[in-house]
């Protein structure tokens, strides 16, 4: 848990900055709930990504989701290293720090499991406190993946 950003690292201050940016493109005329990510791929580039919501409610899709299947479809070879998430409502103050939801955790495990590397996640909301998973195996234990198969 870190008290604000400026007690991040600087690489992850800026990280998250490219969250916050990505979070102002967030389409959620509906939840009125806009979400920024923003991903830094070992070659060291950044991926973003945020919310996109659907009059036809679960056609749209999380900002995690978004930034993941970008830097996927893109960088097919890739490795994710670190992934900045930033949330909050656009009707209140958002201070307290919001996880990826259940589904996002699923997607990013199966990431983590391409790559055989870890993704450090930290994540916010608008303001405030931000928490640092090291991996997402901290965020979804007992994870379904293809050795089940
Ligand atoms: N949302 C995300 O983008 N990420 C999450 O992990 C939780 C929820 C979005 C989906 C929807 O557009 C809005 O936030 C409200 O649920």
């Amino acid at each position: 848990m870190f008290e604000s950003i400026s007690e991040l690292p600087s690489s992850i201050q800026n990280l998250m900055n490219k969250a916050h940016e990505a979070r102002k493109n967030a389409y959620a005329p509906y939840s009125r709930f806009k979400v920024g990510a923003a991903l830094q791929l070992s070659t060291g580039e950044i991926v973003t990504g945020n919310n996109q919501e659907n009059a036809a409610y679960p056609s749209g899709l999380c900002a995690e989701r978004v930034a993941i299947f970008h830097a996927g479809a893109t960088h097919p070879e890739m490795t994710v290293s670190f992934m900045a998430l930033t949330a909050g409502s656009l009707t209140k103050e958002t201070k307290t720090p919001i996880p990826p939801c259940g589904a996002c955790r699923q997607v990013l495990a199966e990431y983590e499991v391409k790559q055989n590397a870890s993704i450090v996640i930290y994540f916010m909301g608008e303001t405030g406190k931000i928490v640092k998973a090291n991996s997402i195996k901290e965020l979804l234990p007992l994870i379904f993946d293809s050795t089940y198969l």
